[in-house]
């Protein structure tokens, strides 16, 4: 949450934060802003809301301070105080320096209270509510050598280092002062910062999608990092001034990859990209008919070791992990546990150094789930993180990683990666199931192909999107909708009540089908929508038939059904009020196919409704507080 953007080089800086931050705004949408040094001082502007607020005001207050070619920028995803124009970033120092530093921060500073009064003492107040704020009075105490060390006089890089020293949580820094109008410094510590290397210019963003339009050079900065850029490069040192390496890397996917590509929102180009990104999350991991996970790291001995698997994830990555469990524990008779990653570490769970723990992840930068790998690390289990974001946080300190390679995904509702995340999280049960023998060499092949023709059957759900769009159009005027599953069935109807909560603000609840008659059943009254995902009559016919009964008994009691069942189920017809139906699949792929029209739904009540599929209100891509 929160985007930054810095840039030293030869071009317009303004245009180039702006391109960056308009591609950031999937990580906050609260307010933007910017800072350019200026002959001697810096140009600021800051506006609450979207990012197109800060382009109209810098229009009217007119553009010819914003001329140099060195800049920083911000998008913010509210954590301290109200979405305003105060609260904006960048943050600066008036009363210290005149606002000759301006600092921009994504992240929490947890002890801004202590620090703040510690400002008080020295009749330094602030002007906002932000914990952001300490950081821009503490940089400009400490270039103007009014810190407790003042040999950081005059040094951007020595003072923002002394201040990274003293702030604790997590924060990416990205500070500017007009004395240094060439130089932009940054500080990282659980937050995501990359540097892309251009000719005769450097950036610097929570995101290479920020500059993958000028270069594709890019550099991960590790933990606990400060990097000074000028348009010549750049130097990395600890938060102490000791040089540390870094790992270059170049980005594969291009710019193409991050547009609409001719759709009005990214969520709707990325619902069509599922085929894509499962094929390309199984690309490389079937080698001499033998899967392959990441060998180096996690060997077929550790695996064999597994006597626990522990599954931790947030919000649809964790509805993933709900289908890892079914898969893993019948594949590989291993038991295995999955729980929210945000109550995992609170409750002291058992685990060991042979518990494998997976940390699912589209972004890499969930706090959650962060933290509850570093408990899991702590009590000797094994990670394996499973993450759409190259070098982020979590895969970094796993011992091991499995790549889902869906892309960029800029919507902020998950989609693609969601089915990205299943995928893999399939290829972990079946190296658990090769390794422990619990499934002949030739049963984990087919398994394997069977994943690998699932895009085949995805791309026949996306044929029938119109049908799905006009379910979503007849349901767009409910108060509410329910939502049923059982088995793998149950994962799919939480994710489909979960993306129309987020995108059309609707009350939506999803049970395991055989609850209802606990309680649920008496939400139930005429008219109420209830969408049912409905098993294949040839998987488990238990399954089927229990499902079936639940069918009439909701329809009994005058529910509008809404039915997803596989082409043919003459059965479920005479109870469903709308039936969408679904390419045959074996059971356990079910969910590949199933979540697709309940994604397409919840976009589409969410346009009938007039609100922004790509960023529904409250939420950010990538949450990075606890
Ligand atoms: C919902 C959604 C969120 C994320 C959750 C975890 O559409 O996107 O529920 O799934 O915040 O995010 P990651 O996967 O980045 O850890």
């Amino acid at each position: 949450m929160c985007g930054i953007v810095g840039y030293v080089g030869h071009r317009p800086a303004l245009d180039v934060v702006l391109a960056g931050l308009r591609r950031l705004e999937y990580r906050g949408y609260d307010s933007a802003g910017v800072a350019l040094p200026h002959e001697g001082g810096l140009a600021v502007e800051r506006k609450a809301g979207a990012l197109v607020n800060l382009e109209t005001r810098l229009d009217e207050v007119g553009r010819d301070t914003f001329t140099g070619t060195a800049g920083i920028g911000h998008t913010r995803w509210a954590t301290h105080g109200p979405p305003t124009d105060r609260n904006a970033h960048p943050h600066r120092s008036g009363v210290i320096d005149g606002g000759k530093t301006a600092v921009v921060h994504n992240g929490i500073i947890e002890n801004y209270l202590p620090l703040r009064a510690e400002l008080e003492a020295q009749d330094i107040w602030a002007e906002s509510d932000t914990d952001s704020e300490i950081a821009a009075h503490l940089v400009a105490l400490a270039y103007a050598g009014r810190a407790a060390d003042p040999s950081t006089k005059g040094d951007l890089t020595a003072s923002v280092r002394s201040v990274a020293l003293r702030l604790e949580g997590a924060f990416t820094l990205v500070v500017t002062h007009a004395d240094e109008p060439d130089t932009i410094v940054a500080a990282r510590r659980s937050s995501p910062l990359v540097l892309g290397l251009g000719e005769g210019e450097t950036f610097l963003a929570s995101d290479v999608a920020a500059f993958i339009e000028f270069t594709r050079d890019a550099v991960e900065l590790g933990q606990d990092q400060v990097v000074t850029i000028t348009r010549d490069g750049y130097d990395v040192t600890d938060f102490r001034g000791e040089t540390v390496a870094v790992s270059p890397f170049e980005v594969t996917w291009d710019l193409a990859a991050a547009e609409k590509g001719g759709h009005d929102y990214f969520m709707l180009k990325e619902i069509e990209e599922q085929p894509t990104a499962i094929a390309d999350t199984l690309r490389g991991h079937l080698v001499d008919g033998r899967i392959v996970l990441d060998e180096q790291r996690l060997t077929d001995q550790d695996l064999r070791d597994v006597d626990k698997v522990f599954v931790v994830a947030c919000g649809t990555a964790y509805h993933s992990g709900l289908l890892a469990k079914y898969a893993i524990e019948h594949w590989t008779r291993l038991p295995v546990e999955i729980e929210v990653a945000s109550e995992f570490r609170y409750r002291d769970p058992v685990l060991d150094r042979s518990t494998l723990v997976v940390a699912i992840s589209q972004s890499g930068e969930t706090a959650d789930t962060l933290e509850a790998l570093r408990h899991a690390k702590e009590q000797k289990a094994r990670v394996l993180a499973i993450c759409n974001t190259n070098g982020a946080q979590i895969p970094r300190e796993s011992d091991a990683v499995i790549y889902t390679h869906a892309g960029p995904e800029i919507g902020v509702a998950a989609t693609k990666t969601f089915t990205a995340q299943v995928a893999a999280n399939y290829l972990v049960g079946l190296a658990l199931a090769q390794a422990r023998g619990t499934k002949y060499p030739d049963e984990v092949v087919r398994e394997f192909h069977e994943l690998e023709a699932a895009p085949k059957a995805v791309e026949t759900v996306l044929e029938s999107l119109g049908e799905a769009r006009a379910l979503g159009q007849l349901l767009a005027d409910s108060k509410a909708v329910l939502f049923l599953g059982r088995h793998v069935g149950y994962p799919v109807a939480l994710e489909g009540a979960l993306k129309l909560k987020e995108l059309a603000y609707m009350h939506a609840e999803a049970f395991a089908a055989g609850e209802l008659k606990h309680g649920p059943i008496a939400l139930i009254e005429p008219g109420l929508p209830v969408i049912v995902v409905m098993p294949s009559p040839k998987g488990r016919a238990v399954l089927h038939s229990k499902l079936l009964s639940n069918i009439q008994e909701i329809k009994a009691r005058g529910a509008r059904t809404v039915v997803l069942a596989e082409a043919g189920d003459e059965t479920v017809k005479p109870f469903a009020d709308h039936l969408f139906e679904l390419p045959p699949i074996s059971t356990l792929l079910q969910p590949l196919v199933a979540t697709v029209p309940l994604q397409v739904i919840a976009a589409e009540i969410a346009r009938a409704r007039g609100y922004d599929v790509d960023k529904p209100r409250n939420l950010a891509k990538s949450v990075t507080v606890e």
